[in-house]
């Protein structure tokens, strides 16, 4: 897919509104050729996407997302913001079908990465309050303005750009101010504070609706002491804030790990991510929960599969796949699957003793993965055959293959292992 055209791509798929929103995440911009050429006829390409429908797809659990969210509301009880984190995709798990489901499991707030972002939750029918967490580009300010959308800010460009378009539509930005504390990404420092407080008293329309910050390592160790010394700034820049007059009606901080451990972070508004999903933000966070007592169940709301295409006979000492980085040390029973690094299933994985399951058992991974198939080894498992049911992530019979098994073969994170499946691929809400 990575070598096509972009703008013939954005012409040719069915879904172009998805499509443009990937290629955005990709930091794609189409032209405008690409844009009146949408509705062009059905190309290669889409043939292509149609066959990987029936071959791969992602399963999302309406149950366990409910109960997720859920959760979260129990932890931080009513009359809290719970801005739920629908960033890249819903975490991969697929924004579309994730927003709703999030939404009627309680949360009031949809947090995303980019503006392209917002517009694709409002393109699909969802109107709840948007907030933008991550950099808007200056000539994408006026639409932000424009919808309503809750952003982040942080920087002198953004805030002189805001004063043109706010004075010259006489409506409001509602903006967020990002205070550095500690994670050196996002965020304004103590040196900043004069300036920006001038600049939001002499604007009205510049509204400080929020201020927030946002943990460097809370859900990298079990030792709080950073981040707390992190919340510890966060509360005196807000007094400062507020000696300067500026009252924000939200303040917010936690993320799902702080969220999970630390009530003193709640503030009147969160903004958890993983947990949504039924992923635990780290072996950490789990093991802090349990030192704690904190008694938090997760339950992981995606599954992923795919179909076996072959299963044939490979005598022993036979290579298999590319590289002939494999060498059968038996007769073997091979199975061709239908899955590849351009779905999003790694090439890390390759001959990593990594397993998926296929018949209620695990089946490990033969060689290099290639772009649209992998090879694995059914010599053990009996009666496999073409059109079998193959699960890369959840659980089939007694067997359970998590998205930290993946990480943890991928050498990675679970948050990194769900973002990467493709968004082509097909989300089937059960
Ligand atoms: C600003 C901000 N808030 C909240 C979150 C949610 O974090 P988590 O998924 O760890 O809950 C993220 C995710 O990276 C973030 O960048």
């Amino acid at each position: 897919m990575l070598f096509v055209n972009p703008c013939d791509f954005l012409c040719k798929v069915n879904n172009f509104r998805r499509a443009r929103f990937w290629l955005h995440s990709c930091a794609f911009r189409p032209c405008s050729c690409a844009l009146r050429r949408r509705n062009a006829s059905i190309g290669r390409l889409y043939l292509f996407l149609s066959d990987m429908k029936n071959r791969t797809w992602v399963e999302l659990s309406r149950e366990n997302t409910l109960h997720n969210v859920q959760t979260l509301r129990g932890l931080v009880g009513d009359g809290r913001i719970i801005c739920s984190a629908v960033k890249a995709n819903a975490y991969g798990h697929g924004v579309k079908e994730m927003a709703p489901l999030i939404l009627e499991g309680g949360a009031d707030w949809l947090g995303v990465d980019s503006l392209a972002e917002a517009l694709e939750i409002r393109a699909n029918g969802v109107d709840a309050p948007v907030y933008i967490m991550g950099y808007i580009e200056l000539d994408e300010l006026e639409t932000a303005v424009k919808e309503g959308f809750h952003f982040v800010v942080y920087n002198r460009e953004t805030f002189d750009r805001l004063k043109e378009i706010t004075e010259r539509l006489g409506i409001p930005a509602l903006t967020h101010l990002k205070l550095e504390t500690g994670t050196n990404r996002q965020g304004v420092s103590d040196a900043d504070l004069p300036q920006i407080i001038r600049n939001y008293r002499e604007n009205v329309q510049m509204k400080l609706v929020g201020v927030s910050t946002h943990f460097a390592n809370i859900e990298d160790t079990t030792d709080p002491s950073y981040a707390a010394g992190q919340q510890e700034e966060f509360n005196r820049m807000i007094s400062v804030l507020k000696k300067g007059g500026l009252e924000p009606e939200y303040k917010h901080c936690a993320n799902s790990a702080a969220t999970i451990l630390f009530p003193q972070t709640y503030y009147n508004f969160i903004r958890p991510g993983i947990a949504n999903y039924g992923l635990w933000p780290s072996k950490e966070t789990l093991l802090s929960a349990r030192q704690m007592d904190r008694v938090v169940e997760l339950k992981p709301v995606l599954s992923w599969k795919t179909k076996v295409a072959e299963v044939k006979d490979v005598p022993s000492g036979r290579t298999i796949s590319y590289g002939c980085t494999y060498k059968t040390m038996r007769d073997s029973k091979i199975a061709l699957i239908l899955v590849g690094y351009c779905n999003g299933f790694s090439r890390e994985l390759s001959s990593r003793g990594h397993f998926v399951l296929i018949g209620g058992r695990r089946a490990p991974i033969l060689g290099r993965v290639m772009m649209n198939m992998t090879i694995v080894d059914v010599t053990d498992i009996p009666g496999v055959k073409p059109e079998d049911e193959v699960v890369l992530i959840g659980r089939q019979g007694d067997e359970r293959i998590s998205a930290e098994d993946v990480a943890t073969a991928q050498g990675t994170i679970n948050y990194e292992v769900t973002t990467q499946i493709n968004p082509m691929i097909e989300r089937r809400v059960v």
